[in-house]
């Protein structure tokens, strides 16, 4: 990761919000009042871009980007997101077709913007983008349990329901979404947080582009207990498994919300 700043001197103005916001407070005002790394502390720099994206006047490129092509913020219609978080649901039928091209460049796109502790280069994505390489990994999970010697009560009922033409593992869904964390890189304490939440971004941002997606304990089982299906995700070594998210055209619809009576919620003041 590049942690250089450049200040344009003829665009700073010397507001030091810049100093202000930075989390590590590598930054200073120099004696010119312009934004500079204190001495040494470069390297406690996280790589967070708020420096560059704090500026008001957009004078300071971080790690040689360029602040005019950021992006200019934009936080929706809260009401419009709130529906949509109502309006998700578990989506267990899905159309044959692949989702395409732009649909996965559109969730890929979005990736790089995931929060994680420390802002930690840390996750490791893979995204089974077709049908074909999808079902490679069906095929691989449901011979290999048939074929397991000693197969668990999950196993016996998963390869039982697919004899009878169920894929209760991968619902026929035409894709899926693999989070693996690297530990090393990883603020401790964060290691089920970042990825989780990464996928919990993914969910919402692929059910506002109109795609149906599942969190799946079964894949991730089979994953981890099949090493067959384990090496089709092409997860590096130093990376483990987290979680999986199915995805797909839907082949269902829901007509409304559900009315949820879930959780113990307080408000203390
Ligand atoms: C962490 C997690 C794991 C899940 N694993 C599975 C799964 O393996 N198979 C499945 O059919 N549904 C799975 N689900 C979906 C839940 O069963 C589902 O969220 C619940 O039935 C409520 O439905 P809704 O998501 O439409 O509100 C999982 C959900 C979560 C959050």
């Amino acid at each position: 990761m590049r942690t250089s700043i450049h200040v344009n001197l003829d665009l700073c103005c010397h507001c030091g919000q810049c100093v202000q916001d930075c989390v590590t407070h590598a930054l200073i005002l120099d004696d010119a009042d312009i934004p500079a790394f204190a001495e040494g502390k470069e390297k406690n720099c996280v790589g967070c871009q708020h420096c560059m994206a704090i500026c008001p006047t957009g004078a300071l490129s971080f790690g040689g980007k360029n602040p005019e092509d950021s992006l200019p913020v934009g936080m929706g219609k809260s009401d419009d997101l709130l529906r949509l978080i109502q309006s998700r649901r578990s989506i267990r039928f899905y159309k044959k077709e692949d989702v395409g091209q732009e649909m996965l460049g559109k969730l890929s796109a979005m990736l790089p913007y995931i929060p994680t502790g420390g802002n930690a280069d840390n996750l490791y994505f893979t995204l089974i983008g077709s049908r074909k390489k999808m079902d490679a990994i069906r095929k691989t999970t449901y011979e290999c349990m048939a074929k397991a010697s000693d197969p668990s009560p999950m196993f016996i009922m998963a390869r039982d329901a697919y004899a009878a033409g169920n894929d209760v593992v991968y619902r026929g869904a035409p894709s899926l979404i693999a989070v693996a964390i690297d530990k090393e890189k990883t603020i401790p304490g964060c290691e089920m947080a970042d990825p989780i939440i990464a996928l919990s971004y993914c969910e919402l941002y692929a059910q506002s582009l109109g795609l149906g997606t599942l969190w799946c304990d079964y894949a991730v089982l089979c994953a981890k207990q099949i090493p067959e299906v384990m090496a089709l995700l092409e997860i590096p070594q130093n990376y483990e498994l987290v979680y999986i998210l199915l995805f797909g055209l839907p082949a269902v619809h829901y007509a409304r919300t559900i009315q949820p009576e879930l959780f113990t919620i307080r408000v203390l003041q």
